[in-house]
């Protein structure tokens, strides 16, 4: 992904990217936006009536520098519910600046989208969640203590963050796993800038300070929701254990591996989540 738009750049770019939203899918938005992280990008085979739209289309969306990689949204439906799906994302370890999904992030919010799912691979802290299990995140630690949200003016920069992972949906994902037989897990997430893996003593004192899952996205993009006034889900694939949890070494392939080889469950209970969402009152208030 190049470097993320500012300023003027990039409020002319999320009117751009508006209009072209809204003439090729509508002026109505759908309610619900998905951000499909590292083993998730399958599920957008849930969605009915696909059409799609490069970010190349989209100049407020992060433009992927690499040809050959999935940058694109998708919208449909998942039974009633009408959902967009974001394949491709611009991660802080990329560029060393952790704004490069504001852009999307306010585009989506203009055009009247009401709640952001945000989805990841992840590192376990904890024996309960191996690899292979799905945790709803309860709530972030941000490591860095780096904001999007610096240099913004007004006094909304201050945003709360006590509440930042929707309780709602995180009940009613917790409905839906037990109907399906599923384990669903609930957790802390910590997020830790990379690229570079963790070290054992880093895993350690995270989990010293209560962090469940550590990952290299998702704090940066709850927090600009949570700023442009989106409500939030946050999504975790575990894909490994964290550094000095295992004896294995930790490789993106391993992740990529074990990603692959559970996004087809993660993909289908993010269906039946999303199908769920057509009952969700508020989501229509
Ligand atoms: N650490 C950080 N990010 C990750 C990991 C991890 O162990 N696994 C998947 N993404």
């Amino acid at each position: 992904m190049s470097m993320p738009l500012q300023g003027a750049a990039l409020e002319a770019a999320i009117t751009a990217s508006l209009a072209t939203l809204k003439a090729t899918f509508g002026d109505t938005a759908p309610e619900v936006a998905v951000v499909l992280g590292s083993g998730w990008s399958g599920a957008v085979e849930q969605l009915q009536d696909q059409q799609h739209l490069p970010y190349a289309q989209l100049p407020a969306f992060p433009q992927p520098k690499v040809e050959g990689h999935v940058a694109e949204i998708t919208v449909g439906r998942v039974g009633q519910q009408r959902v967009v799906m974001l394949r491709g994302r611009a991660h802080t370890y990329e560029s060393g600046d952790c704004t490069g999904m504001a852009g999307a992030i306010r585009s989506l919010k203009a055009w009247g989208v009401k709640l952001l799912l945000l989805t990841n691979a992840s590192g376990s802290l904890r024996s309960h969640l191996p690899p292979g299990s799905l945790m709803m995140i309860s709530d972030h630690i941000n490591a860095p203590q780096r904001s999007p949200l610096t240099g913004l003016p007004g006094n909304d920069r201050f945003t709360d963050m006590s509440t930042a992972y929707d309780v709602e949906l995180r009940q009613q994902a917790v409905k839906v796993a037990q109907t399906h037989n599923l384990v669903l897990g609930q957790g802390v997430y910590v997020w830790a800038v990379g690229p570079q893996f963790e070290t054992p003593a880093e895993i350690r004192m995270f989990s010293a300070w209560g962090a469940d899952a550590v990952g290299m996205s998702t704090v940066p993009e709850t927090i600009l929701a949570r700023h442009a006034g989106l409500r939030v889900g946050g999504l975790a694939l575990i894909t490994n254990m964290a550094a000095g949890l295992s004896d294995e070494a930790l490789t993106h392939a391993l992740t990529l591996q074990q990603a692959k080889a559970s996004g087809d469950r993660a993909a289908a209970f993010l269906g039946q989540l999303l199908a769920s969402l057509a009952t969700m009152e508020s989501l229509r208030a």
